[in-house]
């Protein structure tokens, strides 16, 4: 007679590796048990329920065939906060966090309440990451995709920062209605150029097209922000870009074009240049 497996089995059968199978199995028994991730140790002769099972093997399923894993439980932390997912927004990634730590910088520095820009905001993680830390900043969080203002909204109702965060939609700068002028504009804009083998590699298949790409060669999107922050940016005022690995050098030259001062290169915790800040004169 064949015997329902338990946690344990079920982990050193599963054909993903160890790390992932955990992860997964952890969010199975959170989501039909409420039970904590140490249960995968401390009751791991336990057996799932029919609904819990199928729900397990559903998502190794999906997981051996590329979904990413933030897809599959719905949530991703990043800096401070945790943010719901879903296939239509990028997945916010930890280098990231660099632009969040910059525009932290500026706020400190200002010392007084502040309004900032976060243009393409995606799940509305930079937006969100600064808002939570920094409760005298106001943040204006744009993104072309209402796909991904809807998702951008929930993670702020959820985290309670919608009164401090207000989203609008359009193109870039055209999705502002008024005439601010902000102190600090932050953005991680597509910057992989149209047919960039990543593009169909790894977690980046799942993710949304023109979330990545510009279509064209890498650096149309960021062109664009730089050019516009004459119209929004505060005399003073900070500018951060995140781009590619080797994009750096180009995004300089865009901020010099544009006739920024105190230009820096600012590298991630990996070593490689990230982002890219620079002002506008007083
Ligand atoms: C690389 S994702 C970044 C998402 C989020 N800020 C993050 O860091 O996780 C770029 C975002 O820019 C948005 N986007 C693309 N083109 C845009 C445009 N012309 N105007 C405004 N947003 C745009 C995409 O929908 C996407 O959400």
């Amino acid at each position: 007679m064949s015997s329902s497996p338990s946690l344990r089995l079920l982990l050193s059968d599963c054909v993903l590796p160890a790390n992932e199978a955990r992860i997964l199995l952890a969010h199975v028994l959170e989501k039909h048990y409420q039970l904590p991730r140490s249960a995968l140790l401390s009751r791991d002769d336990m057996v799932l329920n029919e609904a819990a099972s199928t729900d397990w093997e559903a998502l190794v399923s999906r997981r051996t065939n590329g979904d990413p894993i933030a897809y599959l439980l719905g949530k991703k932390g990043f800096h401070n906060i945790e943010l719901l997912v879903a296939p239509g927004v990028l997945i916010p990634r930890p280098e990231t966090e660099l632009l969040v730590d910059i525009a932290l910088g500026e706020i400190a520095k200002l010392n007084q309440p502040t309004l900032i820009l976060d243009l393409g905001t995606g799940s509305g993680a930079i937006a969100l990451a600064i808002a939570s830390a920094a409760p005298l900043a106001t943040v204006i969080a744009t993104d072309q995709s209402p796909e991904a203002l809807g998702i951008a909204r929930q993670n702020a109702q959820l985290l309670d920062l919608h009164n401090q965060v207000e989203f609008a939609q359009g193109s870039w700068y055209e999705a502002l209605d008024n005439r601010s002028l902000f102190d600090v504009i932050v953005s991680n804009p597509p910057y992989i150029a149209n047919l960039d083998p990543h593009l169909t590699q790894g977690d980046l298949r799942f993710e949304p097209l023109s979330a990545l790409t510009d279509y064209a060669s890498g650096l149309s999107c960021l062109e664009a922000i730089i050019a516009g922050v004459d119209q929004c940016l505060k005399p003073g005022g900070l500018i951060a870009v995140e781009h590619g690995f080797d994009q750096s050098e180009a995004v300089v030259q865009l901020m010099q074009v544009a006739h920024l001062i105190d230009i820096q290169v600012h590298l991630d915790l990996a070593g490689h240049s990230r982002v890219v800040s620079g002002r506008k004169s007083l």
